[in-house]
């Protein structure tokens, strides 16, 4: 097991990674002086397969587990299924020590996460990722919401959680896609912020593709120390965080222009590569560098090209994003692998040359 500390000046929080924390659950949580009765958010899938390990975790060091289960899928990340939630809790007789624990991923963690934080205005609230999206991503940093309608994350708040448990076991039984969608945050994090977990990545992808426990707990560790790093410096995403949505401005547009077809992981990748062209165009990456970043995404089995024709409805959903963002189209960029920087200054043609080389 690793254990990582991530400092915020209201709630510092450990998260640990390694195989088999489902079952040590209620030591962990002893140490923090919770009331005795906890409650497990998952839904049936995920319950199915590991919520009896949890419950069994939590028992075993004296705590009292209620199962609450919602629906499985995106659609049910809603203010209704927390309503749900909120009643279910209040019959169960939760009061502000009973903590949360949130087995799943990122659409309970962002669900639970949101009903913690506004349960009694506010509950503890414990992160058991167990997709690797989850584990490397959206499990840290306190961003909790849930949708309205076609607007994604739109009633929310920032809410940190007292533990992350990441339990890499849980990730055997993760559809081969949802891997690779974890996979994309994984090696944006190694992109921006350390040369060196990239390195480890190119090195060593057959062993991530084999699972080897020892090299994901390691890559693991170091992807979420990356983001946490990030959010210690910039909790309330004023500025730093902007550099995690590296890919994510023509990724977005690719989801979106795809109707959501397109995963999130394989709209990222799509955009790293994107984002890593344009800015080898721009004279800030040199050649080789470009070249690596690209051979790595597509080494790891992630998309590198997309199959929209229209390059016009990309550049128009990307217009839309420059509204929220003041008037211009911001992107990441990159100057060495390890090293970004926000720029508002990249001009759209290029950008729409881009796109429309990477349609195959
Ligand atoms: N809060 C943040 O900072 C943040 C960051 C990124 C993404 N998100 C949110 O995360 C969500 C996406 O999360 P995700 O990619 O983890 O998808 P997800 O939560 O939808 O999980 C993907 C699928 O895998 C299943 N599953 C989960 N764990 C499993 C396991 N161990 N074995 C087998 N099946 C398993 C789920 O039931 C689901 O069907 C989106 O709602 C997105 O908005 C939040
Ligand atoms: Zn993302």
């Amino acid at each position: 097991m690793k254990t990582l500390r991530v400092t915020l000046p209201r709630q510092s929080y450990d998260i640990h990674i390694g195989r088999g924390l489902l079952s040590q659950t209620g030591e962990k949580l002893k140490e923090l002086g919770f009331s005795r009765r906890a409650v497990i958010i998952t839904n049936p899938a995920i319950g199915a397969l590991y919520a009896a390990a949890l419950r069994r975790g939590l028992e075993s060091a004296g705590f009292e587990a209620v199962l609450l289960e919602v629906p499985e899928g995106e659609k049910y990340k809603t203010l209704s299924s927390a309503g749900f939630l909120y009643r279910a809790l209040s019959r169960q007789g939760a009061e502000r020590m009973t903590p949360v624990l949130a087995l799943g991923g990122g659409v309970i963690g962002d669900l639970a996460g949101f009903v913690a934080a506004t349960y009694m205005r506010g509950v503890p609230l414990v992160q058991v990722p167990t997709t690797l999206l989850a584990q490397v991503d959206s499990s840290t940093g306190g961003k909790v919401a849930v949708d309205q309608g076609r607007l994604k994350n739109i009633v929310g708040s920032f809410y940190q959680p007292s533990l992350v448990l990441a339990d890499i076991s849980t990730l055997k039984t993760l559809p081969g896609s949802e891997f690779n969608n974890g996979m994309a945050e994984l090696i944006k994090h190694a992109i921006i912020r350390d040369k060196e977990l990239f390195a480890r990545l190119e090195g060593g992808l057959g062993l991530l593709r084999s699972m080897d426990g020892d090299f994901l707990e390691e890559v693991i560790y170091r992807s979420v120390g990356i983001k946490a790093g990030v959010v210690e410096k910039d909790e309330r995403d004023m500025g730093l965080r902007n550099i995690l949505n590296y890919g994510h401005t023509v990724g977005h547009a690719l989801e979106s222009v795809s109707g959501f077809a397109i995963k999130h992981g394989s709209g990222v990748a799509i955009g790293m590569v994107a984002a890593t062209l344009i800015s080898q165009r721009m004279g800030f990456l040199a050649a080789d560098e470009s070249d690596r970043v690209i051979r790595l995404i597509k080494n790891a089995g992630l998309p590198a090209s997309h199959s929209l024709a229209d390059s016009g409805k990309i550049m128009r959903a990307l217009q839309q994003d420059k509204k929220r963002a003041g008037g211009r189209v911001r992107f990441i960029l990159l100057r060495s692998i390890g090293e970004v920087f926000l720029s508002d200054q990249v001009d759209l043609s290029l950008v729409e040359e881009v796109v429309k080389e990477l349609y195959a």
